[in-house]
């Protein structure tokens, strides 16, 4: 018995546990893999303010605060040319470079200093009595089936999970026509800063992790598979992509392919089930707003159980999904047109090419196509 049983360590759920505990609830964190393949598990890179202050102002923010690296704007590469976007010019804010299983293994630790329940290799498999008082989440441990009973069950288990099959709600979605390849290799980033780069062959991104770890992406074709893609392959269409002649090859310490979606469920609760996260909403990658979104979820969710435990009242919980809903279309809407804006559709239509190479154009020559561009990027507070 926990008062919330969270399902999934990720981002929003690890993040969900420590703000509770800060407030004096308890929660018991189940997650269906191992410790070490969630520290592991390389995804997202870049943290906005907003995530930051989070992370610094409840404790977990000291390594980020000393490793991540601060950027004040991106550049942009296209039909030749480089353009800067400076952020800290257009919206007096800027963003962190730190990666999410830094995040995540930062969480874990903390979580367990302050005895914190997180039970590795524990698969939910269903959520029962979410209308009551007292739902219950059947989990798999160690071959054995099991049920956590709790007062609240909080979803936080990615886009694969259980839980939002436990849900009333209308699914809206988009599928896009490409991936991305993704690697993780052991070279100096070539440029101080991520390069989004439109080329004729398609996207290309440069990020980083660290002086000596360059994190790189290619768009690929849907459905593409890695054994397409031998490393002298992906080293060669990064270099042509991204025209950046400092990239050095170095060894590949990590690669996969992400297919590109988009999705919201709404509501995101339903009884006393709350979702947080991926569970709730994707985003296709180029806006770097997933795991932003995932830990901002969570912020409202855990202010909503803290009114609820202290004086029993149940408003911000009724509005949980309300409250999270306009950042989210917010941080849709931005992936969807920067994912339009830098990509070729593979039928390669050249009317579509133009366009794109026009609104690219307008975003480096006027200020207010740049300022939409640069307050979007670090997270708009208005939505
Ligand atoms: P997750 O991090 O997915 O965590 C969910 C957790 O729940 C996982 O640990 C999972 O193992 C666990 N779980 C699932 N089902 C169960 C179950 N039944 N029982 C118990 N546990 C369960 N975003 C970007 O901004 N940039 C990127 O480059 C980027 N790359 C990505 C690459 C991949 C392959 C993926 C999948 C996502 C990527 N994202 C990226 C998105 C970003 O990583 C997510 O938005 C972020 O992880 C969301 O955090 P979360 O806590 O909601 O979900
Ligand atoms: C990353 O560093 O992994 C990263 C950066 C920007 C994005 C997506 C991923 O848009």
């Amino acid at each position: 018995m926990t008062q919330v049983g969270i399902i999934g360590a990720g981002p929003a759920g690890l993040m969900l546990s420590h703000l509770l505990h800060r407030q004096g609830i308890t929660s018991v964190v189940l997650e269906r893999r191992r410790r070490d393949y969630v520290e592991r598990r390389v995804r997202a890179g870049v943290l906005e303010q907003g995530s930051t202050d989070l992370l610094a102002s409840t404790g977990v923010g000291e390594r980020m605060q000393r490793e991540g690296l601060a950027h004040d704007g991106i550049k942009l590469r296209f039909a030749g040319e480089e353009h800067r976007i400076d952020f800290r010019r257009l919206t007096g804010r800027g963003i962190t470079v730190y990666g999410q299983q830094e995040v995540v293994k930062d969480l874990i630790k903390q979580r367990l200093a302050d005895g914190g329940e997180i039970w590795f290799e524990a698969e939910a498999t269903a959520i029962e009595g979410i209308d009551g008082d007292h739902p219950r989440i059947a989990y798999r441990r160690n071959g054995e089936e099991a049920t956590l009973s709790c007062e609240f069950v909080a979803g936080c288990d990615g886009s694969h999970g259980v839980s939002h099959a436990g849900l009333e709600a209308k699914s809206y979605e988009r599928s896009y026509p490409f991936s991305w390849l993704g690697i993780l290799a052991k070279t100096p980033p070539a440029s101080n800063e991520l390069i989004y780069a439109y080329h004729e062959r398609g996207f290309a991104l440069h990020s980083m992790r660290s002086p000596g770890i360059s994190r790189l992406y290619l768009q690929v074709e849907a459905g593409d598979r890695m054994d397409a893609w031998p490393e002298a392959r992906i080293w060669d269409e990064l270099r042509l992509r991204l025209a950046e002649p400092k990239l050095q090859p170095g060894e590949i310490i990590e690669d996969g392919i992400t297919p590109m979606r988009s999705m919201v469920m709404e509501p995101m609760q339903c009884g006393r089930l709350f979702l947080a996260g991926d569970a709730a909403h994707i985003v296709p990658a180029t806006g770097a707003k997933g795991m932003n979104l995932a830990l901002a979820d969570v912020k409202v969710l855990a202010e909503a159980l803290t009114a609820w435990y202290r004086s029993r009242s149940h408003d911000l919980l009724d509005r949980y999904s309300e409250l999270c809903l306009g950042r989210v279309w917010r941080a849709e809407h931005f992936s969807a047109w920067m994912t339009a804006l830098l990509h070729r559709d593979p039928a390669g239509d050249p009317f579509d090419h133009k366009l794109r190479l026009s609104y690219l154009r307008y975003i480096v020559t006027s200020e207010a196509a740049a300022t939409t561009l640069a307050e979007n990027y670090v997270g708009f507070e208005g939505a």
